[in-house]
């Protein structure tokens, strides 16, 4: 398979969690590649999370909504990109409960703004960054496959599978080389602390209550983001365009799991665990079959569960400054009102 090669990539949300991991990833492995990030700073961005590449003369950084199309289309005009990655969303299903509206704009109509331009620009590759959780919720066994029928079960997801469904059409119809791949939960450096691995370890080392919704036998398939980042790298250059790929980490573990695990590392007593009241429509088992992203891009997640969670639990003890500063904020108010309504 030959790989194609780009010059201009435009990376969206690269403020964000995994937009970060990546673009810092993408620099340094593409040498010859100017990147443009589009992000919005929404609570979840944070260009703090970028200061090491910050200076790279090849990093451009944009401030902007990719629902306001005059915007997208000036960047569009500036830049000739090769490839899109759409990485910017609302991204937590909490949120989504208390106020779908903003997932609507961003991850729907701001997916289809960006298509639009994209198409209008001729943009050769155009990656879509999706998740299992469309594919909604597993019993206790089985695993989601790219043709298990989608059937998402929160705001969120619903928001993102519609995303997917758009990013379908516009190859369908008018034969845009679009890509889709489809992850498991991501865990790793950057991460905000209102996802559960960083919200545990963040209450923990302030000896707050852990909340464990419901029985805490929620599975989760997760995977070190450093893998995820690869997955898409491998998918823009070589991936087959109209396709869908499964990433998974092969990492299954129930929530209380989770939680006692990350205690046991900080040497924290599991008396800080609470049962808090069920997430509506919580979904219970997710895991991803990657076997067609395996067989076919040769990729496979390099990191093993043990070294990643060490890895995350230190990157959290060694940067307070970083998660102190979110949570004394914005996100605190946020913790306030999903407790206020349980
Ligand atoms: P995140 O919430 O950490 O980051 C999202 C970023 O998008 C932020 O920087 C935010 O400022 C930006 N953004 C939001 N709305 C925007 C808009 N309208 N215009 C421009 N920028 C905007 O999310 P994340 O965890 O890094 O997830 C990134 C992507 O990966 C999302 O599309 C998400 O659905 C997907 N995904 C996440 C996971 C996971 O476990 N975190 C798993 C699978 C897929
Ligand atoms: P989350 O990080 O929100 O990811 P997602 O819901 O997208 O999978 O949650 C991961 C799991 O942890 C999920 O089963 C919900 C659960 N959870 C808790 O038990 N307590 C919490 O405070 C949070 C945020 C999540």
């Amino acid at each position: 398979m030959t790989e194609t090669h780009f010059k201009v990539v435009l990376i969206t949300g690269g403020a964000g969690f995994i937009g970060s991991n990546f673009i810092r990833l993408f620099l340094e492995r593409h040498r010859d590649v100017d990147v443009v990030n589009l992000d919005k700073l929404t609570y979840a961005g944070n260009l703090e999370s970028l200061r090491d590449v910050e200076s790279n003369p090849r990093y451009h950084f944009y401030r902007g909504d990719i629902s306001d199309e005059s915007f997208v289309s000036r960047l569009f005009h500036e830049w000739h990109f090769d490839a899109v990655i759409n990485f910017a969303a609302e991204s937590h299903v909490d949120r989504s409960i208390l106020g779908p509206a903003a997932f609507i704009d961003t991850n729907v109509r701001g997916t289809m703004t960006l298509l639009e331009v994209a198409r209008e620009f001729g943009v050769g590759r155009y990656l879509q960054v999706s998740t299992d959780e469309v594919y909604g919720s597993l019993g206790p066994s089985g695993k989601f496959t790219e043709t298990t029928h989608i059937s998402p079960n929160s705001p969120y997801s619903a928001s993102k599978a519609s995303a997917d469904m758009l990013v379908r059409a516009w190859w369908k119809t008018f034969g845009m080389e679009t890509l889709i791949t489809r992850c498991s939960n991501n865990f790793g450096p950057y991460q905000f602390p209102e996802k559960f691995i960083p919200l545990m370890i963040a209450n923990a080392l302030q000896d707050k209550k852990l909340p464990i919704y419901g029985d805490g036998m929620n599975v989760r398939d997760w995977i070190y983001v450093e893998d995820h980042c690869e997955a898409i790298e491998a998918v823009l250059y070589k991936g087959k365009t109209g396709e869908v790929y499964n990433i998974g980490g092969g990492n299954e573990v129930a929530n209380i799991e989770m939680a006692k695990l990350i205690l046991s590392k900080l040497g924290k007593p599991d008396s800080l665990l609470e049962y808090v009241k069920d997430r509506p429509g919580h979904d219970r088992r997710y895991a991803m079959d990657s076997s067609k992203i395996e067989t076919e891009l040769g990729w496979k997640p390099r990191r093993s569960f043990a070294d990643g969670i060490e890895l995350t639990v230190n990157w959290y003890l060694s940067n307070e400054e970083w998660w102190k500063r979110i949570i004394t904020g914005e996100y605190q108010s946020y913790y306030k009102l999903q407790y206020e309504q349980r």
